[in-house]
C-alpha cells in the first residue's frame, strides 16, 4: 500500500455572504498517496477550488471552516500556527492556478520573480538556526494554536448564547435567566480547564524550545567561526604564496585564488544572487523554456500563455514541494499548448516524485493525468475510484452525466449536456443533491442523503442506486459507447 501523504477528513467550509451562509464544501474526505495524481473533477461551483485553497491555507476572509481536518506530516493544517503554515505553504505544498498572469507580477522581470523566494531566505546561518529549532518551535506554536482555537470555539459559543438570550422578550428572559447563566458559567469553567491543561502541556515544550535555541545558537556560531577561520587560514597561505610569486602570471593566478577564497566563504554563509540565478536557469531549463538566459531578463507580457504557465511552474518548483496542487492549470491555454503543459507536469511529477492534486472539469484531461479520480458535486464527493473504475465502471448518475458530456472527438458535439443547473448552495437540497437533475432519482433521493457504497477496495459511490433494495439501473448504453470511443480517440490524439 503506498504511503498516505495528505488526508482530508470531513472538511466543511461555509462562506458568509449577503444572502446567507453558502455551503461550499460539505463533508469532504479524501487521501492523497505519495507519487500519485488525484484528479478532482466536477462542474463549476462544486467546491474544487475551495477545497484546494483550504489545503493551501489561502481561503477568502469570509470563509468559515466549520469542521474537519487536513492532516499532513502528523499535523492538522487547520490547527497549526501561522509559522508552520508559512513553512508548508509554497515550500512543501505548491500551487499552480488557472490564469498564469494572475500569479505573476506584470512589472517585475521573470528572473527576479523566480529567484525571489530563494533570495528572501538567503542567509544560510539564519536558515541553519531555524532548521535546528524548527521541530521544537512548531510543537510549541502548534500547541498554542490549538489552545487558541479551543478557547475561541468556547468564546463563540458564549457569544451566541448571549445573543440568543438578548433576543428573548422580557418574560422569557426572566424564566430562562438562570438556565443561560448556568450554561455560560459551565463554558467559562471549561475555558479555565483548557487553560490549565494547556499550561501543563506548554511549559515543558517552551523549556525544550529555549534549550534547543541555545544549542542552535552555539552550533551556528561554531559553524560561522569555522568558516571564518578556514578563510583566514587560506588567506594567510595565499599571502605567503603571493610574496613568493615571481612572474606576473603567477601573481595573477594567486590573486584569482584569493578572490575565490573570499567568494567561497560568502557562499558558505549566504545564497548569493549568482547562485540563485544559476538555480533559476536550471529550473527554467527543466520546465522547457528555451534561451533561459535571455528570458530571465524579460517581463511576463513578453511570454506566451504557455510559457507563462511554465514560469509559474518553475516558481513553484524553486521550493522543492512534495505536493503540487494544480487548479485548472491548462483551461486558459489552447489545445496544443495544453497538451504540452500536461506532459510537462507529468514529467516533473515523475522526476521529482511529486504527489499531485489536479483540479479540472475536463474529463479528457482527467483521462490523461489521473491515477485516481474524485467526482465532486454540490460541495460533496459523490464518487471516487481509480481512473479505470471511474471511466469504465462509473456508478453515480452524476458521473454518468459528466462522462456523457465529453465532447465527441470528431464532431466536437456533446452527447448530452447535464440537464438543469447546479443547486443554490445557500439552500443545498436535501438528500442526494443531484436528484433534481437525475432521471434515475427515486423517492429516497429527495429525502435522505445517500451514504458511500463500496464497489471495490478503491471504488466508492454515494448513490441510493447501489442500495441492495434499489432497482437495478445500468449506465446508459449510449453513454458507455461514447466513453469508450472518446477515451480511445483521446489517447490516440495525445
Ligand atoms: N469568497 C467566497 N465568498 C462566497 N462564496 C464563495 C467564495 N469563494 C467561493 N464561493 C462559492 O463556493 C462554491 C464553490 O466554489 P469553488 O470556487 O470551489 O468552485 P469550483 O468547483 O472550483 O468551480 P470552477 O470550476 O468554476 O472553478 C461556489 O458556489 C462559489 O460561488
Ligand atoms: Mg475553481
Amino acid at each position: 500500500m503506498p504511503e498516505k501523504i495528505l488526508s482530508v477528513n470531513n472538511l466543511v467550509i461555509n462562506f458568509k455572504t449577503d444572502n446567507g451562509i453558502l455551503k461550499a464544501v460539505r463533508d469532504v474526505s479524501f487521501d492523497l498517496y505519495k507519487g500519485e495524481t488525484l484528479c478532482i473533477v466536477g462542474e463549476s461551483g462544486s467546491g474544487k477550488s475551495v477545497t484546494s485553497k483550504a489545503i493551501m491555507g489561502i481561503l477568502a476572509n469570509n470563509a468559515i471552516i466549520e469542521g474537519g481536518e487536513i492532516m499532513y506530516q502528523g499535523e492538522n493544517l487547520l490547527e497549526v500556527s501561522e509559522e508552520e503554515f508559512h513553512k508548508i505553504r509554497g515550500h512543501k505544498i505548491g500551487m499552480i492556478f488557472q490564469d498564469p498572469l494572475s500569479s505573476l507580477n506584470p512589472i517585475v522581470r521573470i528572473g527576479k520573480q523566480i529567484t525571489e523566494a530563494t533570495l528572501i531566505n538567503s542567509n544560510k546561518l539564519k536558515l541553519m538556526y531555524e532548521d535546528l529549532i524548527s521541530n521544537d518551535l512548531v510543537a510549541y506554536k502548534n500547541t498554542i494554536a490549538k489552545k487558541k482555537i479551543q478557547l475561541n470555539n468556547i468564546n463563540n459559543n458564549i457569544n451566541s448564547l448571549k445573543k440568543e438570550f438578548s433576543s428573548f422578550d422580557s418574560s422569557k428572559k426572566s424564566s430562562l435567566k438562570q438556565e443561560y447563566a448556568d450554561k455560560i458559567q459551565k463554558l467559562n469553567e471549561d475555558k479555565e480547564k483548557i487553560k490549565k491543561e494547556f499550561s501543563i502541556k506548554i511549559k515543558p515544550l517552551l523549556e525544550k524550545l529555549n534549550k534547543s535555541k541555545k544549542v542552535a545558537k552555539q552550533k551556528v556560531k561554531e559553524y560561522k567561526l569555522s568558516v571564518l577561520s578556514e578563510k583566514k587560514k587560506l588567506l594567510n597561505e595565499n599571502s605567503i604564496i603571493l610574496t613568493r610569486c615571481i612572474t606576473k602570471k603567477e601573481k595573477n593566478e594567486a590573486l584569482k585564488q584569493r578572490k575565490q577564497i573570499k567568494q567561497d566563504c560568502i557562499n558558505k554563509l549566504k545564497i548569493t544572487k549568482a547562485e540563485a540565478k544559476k538555480r533559476a536557469l536550471e529550473i527554467m531549463r527543466e520546465v522547457g523554456i528555451p534561451q533561459p538566459e535571455k528570458r530571465f531578463k524579460q517581463y511576463p507580457f513578453e511570454f506566451s500563455g504557455g510559457m507563462r504557465q511554465r514560469i509559474v511552474i518553475a516558481i513553484a518548483l524553486t521550493e522543492t514541494p512534495e505536493i503540487l496542487i494544480c487548479d485548472e492549470p491548462t483551461t486558459a491555454l489552447d489545445v496544443t499548448i495544453q497538451a504540452q503543459i500536461l506532459e510537462l507536469i507529468k514529467k516533473i511529477q515523475k522526476d521529482r516524485k511529486l504527489s499531485c492534486i489536479f483540479i479540472t472539469h475536463d474529463l479528457g484531461v482527467v483521462a490523461n493525468m489521473a491515477d485516481r479520480v474524485a467526482v465532486m458535486y454540490a460541495g460533496k464527493i459523490v464518487e471516487y475510484g481509480t481512473a479505470k473504475e471511474i471511466f469504465f465502471e462509473p456508478k453515480h448518475p452524476y458521473t454518468w452525466a459528466l462522462l456523457s458530456s465529453i465532447p465527441d472527438v470528431d464532431s466536437k458535439e456533446r452527447l448530452e449536456t447535464i440537464p438543469g443547473t447546479p443547486p443554490n448552495m445557500i439552500y443545498p437540497p436535501k438528500g442526494d443533491a443531484f436528484a433534481l437533475r437525475s432521471k434515475y432519482a427515486m423517492q429516497i433521493d429527495f429525502e435522505e442523503e445517500p451514504p458511500f457504497f463500496k464497489i471495490s477496495d478503491t471504488h466508492y459511490a454515494a448513490t441510493w442506486l447501489l442500495h441492495p433494495d434499489a432497482p437495478k439501473v445500468k449506465m446508459p448504453k449510449i453513454v458507455e459507447e461514447r466513453i469508450k470511443k472518446s477515451l480511445k480517440d483521446y489517447k490516440k490524439e495525445v
